[in-house]
């Protein structure tokens, strides 16, 4: 028997972890992860567990391999779709290579039913690409020191610390700024989660009427972590910005989770050479006309697409379809297939959606035929996608 065929024929259980498994599933990610400082991980895992978003896989009784999803929203062109996050997916070591990351991969996507899109930040690339998922976008790091932040200010904009008491103000504000920018990525992770990074004593917050800052000391030796700084206006990110920058004194480096074409860059006074790290995000799009449905799309395009999608493991998403958008909004229609078409694996799919320029895809590989509607596609679809959030 050849070792992909032992593979395909091992009989592994995929199913919901056993709530008595959850130990045996915090060493599966120590072995993977490393160890984690432990606050209220325990109790984290039960409701995970509890809501039916953890998967283990099961050799008899030995739980091998498990993962899980997050139930977030993610802005596409400035409206909310429900996406599930993935994280945590591990393999036992001595399981590894056998095709079982990959078969949890995939079964997920069936746990995510109702989502029409997932995220995740690959560890390794491979076994999300074989289940449809393509790189998309990114976590944009900017490198800078704190001293052109601390001379920003230009003139006086109120701006007060925020507390746990201030999460539902603070998730409306992120909410309007997304919506306002037509942001394209940013997920959206709700008032509990907010209400915990305001309860972190080692998270220093400011809001303003139309800004919000959270940053601290954990950028490494000496450094400043911005986990993000979102205004509305200027003023607003100026001010924000020079808080960030009071701090030049004693800190040497200012690491600042940023938007691609953050306003920051053309706020700044000089600027030549940026030193941004980017951490890249893979998307997959579970149910396309659910996913075309829900975001927004750039008002005066208006489009009639012909698309054949391939898509083995969500055979409903496979077939010809018709993509209209008008008036900022998009349609998914079944096509008779007629008309010359674009053809597009999932993963070219996933692309396409996240703004991936045309050309880009078809030189990867990920798009091919139905040339003449490359311009429209890519006026549709236009934007760099980015998150401030690491999960
Ligand atoms: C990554 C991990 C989940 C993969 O599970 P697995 O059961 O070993 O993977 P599979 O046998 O199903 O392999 C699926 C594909 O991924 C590839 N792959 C697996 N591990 C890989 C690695 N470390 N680096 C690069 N590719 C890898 C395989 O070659 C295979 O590709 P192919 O189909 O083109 O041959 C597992 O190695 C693990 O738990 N690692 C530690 C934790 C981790 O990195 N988790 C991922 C977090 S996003």
């Amino acid at each position: 028997m050849r070792d992909a065929d032992a593979v395909a024929s091992w009989p592994v259980e995929i199913r919901s972890l056993d709530p008595g498994d959850i130990d045996a599933a915090h060493d599966l990610q120590v072995r993977a992860f490393g160890p984690k400082s432990g606050d209220n991980m325990r109790a984290r895992t039960l409701r995970t567990v509890e809501e039916g978003r953890m998967l283990g896989v099961y050799d008899g009784p030995r739980l091998i391999a498990s993962a899980f999803y997050h139930a977030l929203d993610q802005w596409w062109h400035g409206r909310p779709v429900p996406m599930g996050g993935v994280a945590g997916v591990c393999v036992s070591p001595e399981d590894r290579g056998r095709g079982v990351g990959r078969r949890l991969a995939a079964a997920l996507l069936d746990l995510m039913e109702g989502r029409p899109l997932s995220a995740l930040f690959p560890a390794t690339a491979p076994v999300y690409r074989a289940v449809g998922y393509e790189h998309a976008g990114a976590q944009h790091l900017l490198t800078l020191p704190p001293e052109p932040l601390r001379t920003l200010a230009a003139g006086p904009v109120k701006v007060r610390r925020a507390g746990p008491a201030d999460a539902a103000e603070v998730t409306a504000l992120m909410r309007r700024l997304h919506a306002e920018a037509r942001h394209n990525g940013p997920i959206d992770r709700g008032e509990t989660f907010m209400r915990q990074v305001l309860e972190d004593e080692k998270v220093f917050a400011y809001l303003a009427d139309d800004g919000f800052l959270a940053y601290g000391w954990d950028g490494g030796p000496e450094a400043l972590a911005v986990h993000r700084c979102v205004a509305g206006s200027p003023e607003t990110a100026r001010a924000l910005w020079a808080v960030v920058g009071s701090g030049s004194s004693t800190a040497l480096t200012v690491r600042a989770c940023v938007e691609p074409d953050d306003p920051l860059l053309w706020l700044l006074r000089d600027r030549s050479e940026d030193e941004v790290r980017r951490v890249t995000w893979m998307l997959r799009v579970l149910d396309a006309p659910a996913a075309v449905a829900a975001r927004g799309f750039p008002e005066g395009v208006t489009a009639e697409v012909s698309l054949v999608v391939e898509d083995e493991t969500r055979p409903r998403n496979a077939g010809a379809w018709r993509l209209t958008v008008g008036g900022g909004e998009g349609r998914l229609e079944r096509d008779s297939g007629a008309r010359e078409a674009v053809h597009l694996p999932a993963g070219g799919l996933a692309a396409l959606y996240a703004g991936v320029p045309v050309a880009t895809l078809r030189r990867a590989g990920l798009a091919a035929g139905g040339e003449a509607a490359d311009p429209v596609l890519d006026a549709v679809f236009a934007g760099t996608p980015y998150m401030l959030d690491y999960f």
